[in-house]
């Protein structure tokens, strides 16, 4: 999965037509040797699309809120970013009525190992189904929600755990979008499930199917927790690496260094067109 590319230049509208094209088609880029400031990495999320800032402010850069900050280094006094973000499958904004097109991640600092993004391929999945399991998933419903996920925030110490579920559930309702569907560029059809996201399966009359959601997830390899089966992709980083991928096809998992050596990493969220 994926290609890797040299001397991109993220200034050359040429290139970025080119990339974009190989996204959709490879699914992950992996820019080789990339040297952008915060302000140059989100033009780069321009020239492809409408960059979308966080909902959440705390995963904010200081200085460019358009940039997403998964850091584990304090500023002095001041937390910068949101450590340990992502370590479970997902796909970006996937509990959000429009999940985005392309994920950005541009790592800044490098532990020395053990740093990479788990990645499975969604329209893969639905391919390799059993003509069975397409037929049980058809004209249902997945519903996803960050509910298991919302990261608790300084200012939430001491609040009831019910009171934050239910602050999560009141902006951020859960979400339903037919679980096979076709991607809007490609058109293939994505089985758009993930075991950190998504929370039940209802069928045409709205009774829930969680044996079928387990099946399915196991199918794609989300529950493996060897990281064994074959449709999983281990990608990992060097230092001016910026990879840019699929974001509806895919769904990925961080995978953090067990040290407690300095980690951050950059990310912008793109919407490719108008339409959902
Ligand atoms: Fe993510």
């Amino acid at each position: 999965m994926g290609v890797i590319v040299e001397n991109f230049d993220s200034s050359s509208g040429e290139d970025v037509s080119v990339l974009k094209e190989a996204v959709y088609r490879d699914k992950i880029v992996v820019l080789k040797g990339q040297d952008l400031d915060p302000k140059q990495f989100l033009a780069l999320g321009t020239r492809l699309g409408t960059p979308e800032t966080y909902y959440e402010p705390i995963y904010h850069h200081p200085e460019v809120k358009e940039v997403f900050v998964s850091s584990n280094v304090s500023d002095g006094e001041k937390q910068v970013g949101v450590p340990k973000t992502g370590k479970f499958w997902h796909s970006d904004y996937q509990f959000m009525p429009r999940p985005f097109d392309l994920t950005l991640i541009y790592p800044q600092v490098l532990p020395t190992r053990n740093r990479g993004t788990f990645f499975i391929d969604l329209t893969k999945a639905y391919e390799n189904l059993s003509e069975e399991l397409k037929l049980a998933a058809k004209d249902t419903t997945a519903w996803h929600s960050v509910r298991r996920y919302f990261k608790i925030r300084p200012s939430d110490v001491y609040r009831p755990l019910s009171e934050i579920i239910d602050e999560v559930d009141a902006r951020t309702p859960p979400v339903g979008l037919p679980t096979a569907h076709p991607h809007r560029r490609t058109d293939e059809t994505i089985l758009y499930i993930s075991e950190g996201f998504t929370l039940s399966i209802t069928d045409a009359d709205g009774r829930e199917q969680p044996e079928l959601l387990r099946e399915l997830l196991a199918s794609t390899g989300q529950l493996d927790r060897e990281f064994e089966h074959p449709a999983i992709h281990l990608q990992t980083y060097e230092k001016g690496d910026l990879l840019v991928w699929d974001n509806r096809s895919l769904v990925h998992r961080a995978l953090h260094t067990a040290t407690n050596e300095p980690a951050v990493s950059y990310r912008v969220t793109v919407y490719d067109g108008q339409e959902a």
